[in-house]
């Protein structure tokens, strides 16, 4: 099977997940942050270098009081213990997005995990928090507007290749991109990175999307021809 580099997950459908079952949507993050935790693990032992998820948009701060501060307390479990097990396995953990308006404590203990992981060498977790990808591109472009005015870079220098260098996390391109939860849209999901991923659109919601749903994305990954804009000669 061809294993991609790079996979993106748009880890959706926590909540519609908790709802059908009556449990409160908040169980379905918990859910969600497990089957996470085991893919991580999966995807380092299929040899996915890789592997960013979209964890917390920008536009989710516009959920209620309640959904935002559960999110940011169960996150903060995640980094201060809970993804042990992937620390320990080699996996580096990185993030994408904005600081503002995170909380302190959230800062804390995502600086916290990103030290104690920076060794790591396995593969890397790229955790997309208070992230949007238009955001990272319009953040891009003010870090290369400062560069050329301090003549770091030359104006004729910029390529579509070294843009990425300026991005939130200088990572290669997304080559597999899997949206969980029936919804076909990239909802503001590394956009820059995405510009030849194949889209796996998938009904699953997040918390059943266990290994043998990533070894099947995998699959369909495996038999698409990517052209990357070229006519196959054979
Ligand atoms: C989308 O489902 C999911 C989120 C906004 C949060 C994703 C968070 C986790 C998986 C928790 C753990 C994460 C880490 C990094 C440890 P939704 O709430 O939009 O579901 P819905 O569309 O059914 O309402």
């Amino acid at each position: 099977m061809n294993i991609p580099n790079h996979i993106g997950i748009i880890m959706d459908g926590n909540g519609r997940w908790a709802t059908e079952r009556g449990k409160k949507r908040s169980e379905g993050h918990k859910a969600g942050g497990k089957t996470l935790e085991k893919l991580a693990l999966h995807a380092k032992n299929l040899g996915v270098k890789i592997l960013s998820v979209y964890a917390f948009s920008t536009d989710n701060f516009k959920r209620s009081d309640e959904e935002v501060s559960f999110l940011m307390d169960l996150l903060i479990q995640y980094f201060n213990g809970k993804l042990n097990r992937v620390c320990e396995e080699g996996i580096k953990i990185v993030f994408s997005g904005r600081k503002e308006p995170l909380r302190k404590d959230v800062l804390e203990a995502m600086e916290n995990i990103v030290e104690r992981t920076k060794d790591n060498k396995e593969c890397i977790l790229n955790i997309c928090l208070n992230y949007g990808g238009q955001e990272e591109i319009v953040d891009a472009s003010l870090k290369i507007a400062d560069d050329i005015n301090n003549g770091i870079i030359k104006k004729e220098e910029l390529t579509r290749e070294n843009f990425m260098k300026y991005l939130y996390q200088d990572l290669p391109p997304i080559d597999l991109l899997i949206r969980t939860g029936k919804e076909h849209r990239l909802s503001n999901f590394m956009l820059y990175q995405s510009f030849y991923a194949e889209i796996y659109f998938v009904d699953t919601y997040f918390p059943d999307f266990l290994e043998t749903e990533l070894d099947k994305s995998i699959e369909y990954f495996s038999n698409r021809d990517r052209r990357f804009g070229s006519v196959k000669t054979n």
